[in-house]
């Protein structure tokens, strides 16, 4: 069965035809960063615009690439939540479309589900990739989420933690933005920490109190601390450059996660943590994750890590099997009720109940 997925939520306007949930036939990936370079930050307006521009053909090469025409297609999918609304409105209009006109199901597919599905792929030359079984650990690490979650079963997950303020991707790209670095700061900083020496400063890591923070992470002290008092945290033997400044943040922003995550294995005895997101990326993430030999963590490969229609499609097709098709009527959301922290929503709940305020 092969599948066509549309992912439209950001910056990037990508195409891709999966195969049997698995195997990838193409993956077109057109991304828009130059056009946001300049105002350090996506500008939903001109993401809309260009997803509106780009689509077609964006789809008619990914069809191209696979060999395809649009009758050899036996579904569409595009992401319809979260994201900025315009933007999602595009892909998910654009697949709704095909898929009437083609008499074939069409599935709404969740970007961040997406996200932990992108290391489940493998191109025709690979060999298919052994699935995780369950239950197991995601770790979702993107622009704007930052999430460890217990996936119990297909449907079943549980967010044990999440952010409390900023994401860590964001955390990356504005601190790269204060000092000039370049964007998206995530991988310009990965770049410049690769010849700097993380113990060069040393910043403080956040203590959150009380259990329902348990697998809870903050960047927000992070942030204002490389930032505003880098000067404060700055170790006199080495040199203040930038190089240093990116592998002692990149350092910190790892540690923080890190250590949450390898709490939650722990406690929930899980040895096998999937990863996803464009933070997945990170090179020092990347290590000190695999330095623990003791865990089984699957990493997406470096170009599945962000944005991509490939993982759209994989979702898709499971989903398909699972006998779901979406309606007609679906439309773009640029918010979720999914992957939300029951504990710390239980709890505000519980404050709301006592002081009658929501
Ligand atoms: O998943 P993604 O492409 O889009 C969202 O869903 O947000 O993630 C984008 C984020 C950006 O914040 C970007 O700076 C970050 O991923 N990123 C990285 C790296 N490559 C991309 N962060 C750290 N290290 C990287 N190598
Ligand atoms: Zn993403």
């Amino acid at each position: 069965m092969k599948i066509l997925g549309i992912e439209s939520s950001c910056d990037e306007t990508a195409a891709a035809v999966v195969q049997d949930g698995e195997c990838i036939l193409s993956n077109v990936v057109a991304t828009q960063i130059p056009f946001h370079k300049k105002y350090n930050g996506v500008v939903p307006e001109i993401a809309g615009r260009k997803h509106i521009e780009w689509i077609l053909p964006v789809v008619k090469q990914a069809l191209s690439d696979a060999n395809l025409t649009l009758s050899d297609i036996d579904a569409f999918a595009a992401v319809n939540r979260p994201g900025l609304m315009g933007a999602l409105l595009v892909g998910t209009t654009f697949a709704k479309t095909l898929a009437f006109t083609c008499d074939k199901p069409f599935l709404a597919i969740n970007h961040l589900e997406a996200h932990l599905y992108a290391s489940s792929l493998h191109t025709p030359s690979e060999e298919p990739k052994k699935k995780p079984q369950y239950p197991y650990i995601g770790l979702l690490v993107s622009g704007g989420h930052t999430i460890i979650a217990l996936i119990k079963d297909f449907n079943e997950i549980e967010v044990l933690g999440t952010t409390i303020d900023d994401a860590i991707g964001e955390t990356f790209d504005k601190v790269s933005k204060f000092y000039g670095l370049g964007y998206p700061g995530g991988a310009v900083i990965d770049k410049l920490a690769a010849k700097g020496n993380p113990k060069a400063a040393q910043f403080p890591m956040p203590n959150l109190k009380g259990d329902h923070h348990r697998y809870d992470v903050s960047y927000s002290g992070l942030k204002t601390g490389a930032i505003n008092q880098c000067n404060q945290f700055w170790n006199g033997e080495y040199e203040q450059n930038t190089e240093n400044l990116a592998a002692a943040f990149q350092y910190a922003a790892c540690k923080i996660l890190v250590d949450k995550l390898l709490l939650a294995c722990a406690d929930y005895s899980i040895n096998t943590v999937v990863v996803g997101g464009g933070v997945a990326a990170n090179s020092a993430l990347r290590t000190m994750l695999t330095s623990r030999e003791d865990i089984n963590f699957i990493f997406p490969p470096l170009n599945l890590c962000g944005d991509n229609a490939a993982q759209v499609a994989g979702v898709a097709y499971q989903r398909l099997m699972n006998g779901e098709r979406s309606s007609p009527d679906t439309t773009a959301l640029p918010r979720i009720t999914e992957f939300r922290h029951e504990t710390n929503r239980q709890l505000r709940q519980k404050n709301s109940d006592k002081t009658g305020k929501n």
